[in-house]
């Protein structure tokens, strides 16, 4: 029998134990975090539309509608009109013919790729895909090829190397802890070359960049042509659950054959209200994403003013540190002084990359972004991250 305790004191001795913080009241901007008042920087709650009135009175409403949970999987009894209308407007607003609602990004993830990909065949996934991804390619049961990260010529080398055997190729829009953007016209090439499927996992993209926020496969000008494209509904959309976007048959497909979707209780119809309302905010007012990129720029110049050089172009910018302790030091110390910004350590990011990931939100204020740079610029001289003359 494994020794639990001596698992978790590996963790400790590594500097990788997680302890879960608490948050009082809604997520935004600002918030009460184990009893402290700080400013928040690593939330996915981009738009501020899981804190957006509209968006909470649309979920109490679909609750009092439609009942508490859905009460069974879609394909036995749990198929309500909510998750009907709500999958026509998420294929609507992605470019797509038909979407298929999952309970989350994870559960996206695995169950589409599990479906698209089988024994004997390769699914190519970029290195630095999410770990929903990974955890997909592996069941799967199909051999997986891990491409160096965004390197299209690897990608091909291993495409060839597979002769006939590639079944899909799979990789994040916008990087979850980097914030760059995957190539995706190469990626798409290389698919259509290769006679492979392409999935892009849009979830930190969606609501944050392209045509009003319609990610990063509509900035690219590819809706419709990349095969599946997924979406999380948890993160700009404020809500909980996820979508995988495709053309009519391969959702058909999914419907029978991605185990996650069959297998699970169809999503509750509070989450699907709060979804639906989100999207329409989304869709009436645009700015909410031009207000995210604004505030990206705005921390990102204040950070190089810090003298740290975070290198992505979206609203996620990682301030990357190296080992793991000096990681959760540089998070404590700006935690003291009032900004929260959680460290990412492995297995979430590789060995030796710990960073800080800021996120930033379009309903954070200039001011408090400016401010936060400087406490971070101040933490990460206290470590010796950044020279003090910096
Ligand atoms: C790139 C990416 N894909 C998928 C997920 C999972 O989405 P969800 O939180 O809806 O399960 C995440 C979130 O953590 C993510 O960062």
């Amino acid at each position: 029998m494994t020794d639990v305790a001596e698992r978790l004191q590996a963790l400790r001795d590594r500097g990788l134990h997680r302890r879960l913080r608490l948050i009082e009241g809604p997520q935004g901007p600002r918030v009460t975090l184990d009893g402290r008042a700080v400013l928040l920087l690593c939330s996915n709650n981009y738009l501020g539309l899981a804190d957006e009135p509209r968006v909470r009175e649309a979920a109490a409403e679909a609750a009092l509608r439609w009942g508490a949970g859905a009460g069974a999987s879609r394909l036995i009894s749990g198929n309500m009109e909510a998750h009907r209308s709500l999958e026509v407007r998420l294929a609507e607003f992605a470019g797509y013919e038909a979407a298929l609602l999952f309970g989350s990004g994870y559960l996206a993830n695995t169950g589409t790729i599990a479906a698209l990909a089988g024994a004997g065949e390769v699914v190519f996934s970029d290195e630095l895909n999410h770990a929903s991804i990974v955890d997909g390619c592996r069941l799967s049961r199909a051999e997986t090829f891990v491409y160096h990260h965004a390197d299209l010529e690897h990608l091909e080398w291993g495409l060839r190397e597979a002769s006939g055997r590639g079944a899909l190729i799979v990789s994040d829009g916008v990087f979850s802890m980097d914030g760059d953007l995957a190539p995706l016209p190469g990626l798409l090439e290389l698919a259509r070359r290769h006679g492979c499927r392409l999935m892009v996992d849009d979830a930190h993209a969606v609501g944050a960049i392209g045509p009003g926020g319609r990610g990063s496969v509509a900035a690219a000008g590819l809706s419709g042509e990349v095969d599946v494209v997924v979406g999380t509904l948890g993160k700009a959309l404020g809500s909980y659950g996820a979508y995988a976007c495709a053309t009519p048959e391969t959702i058909d497909f999914l419907v029978n054959s991605a185990r996650s979707f069959v297998f699970s209780t169809a999503p509750a119809p509070a989450a699907l209200g709060a979804a639906t309302a989100a999207l329409e905010l989304l869709v009436a007012e645009p700015e909410r994403v031009d207000r995210l990129q604004v505030n990206a720029v705005t921390l990102r110049e204040a950070l190089v003013a810090e003298g740290l050089a975070p290198s992505s172009t979206t609203q996620i910018i990682p301030i990357e540190v190296g080992e793991a302790e000096p990681t959760m030091q540089l998070c404590e110390l700006a935690l003291e002084r009032g900004v929260f910004a959680q460290g990412i350590r492995p297995p979430t990011v590789p060995a030796g990359s710990s960073r800080l990931r800021l996120t930033v939100m379009a309903t954070h204020e200039a001011d408090e972004l400016a401010a936060a740079a400087k406490v971070i610029g101040e933490a990460a001289r206290a470590i010796g991250l950044v020279p003090v003359a910096a």
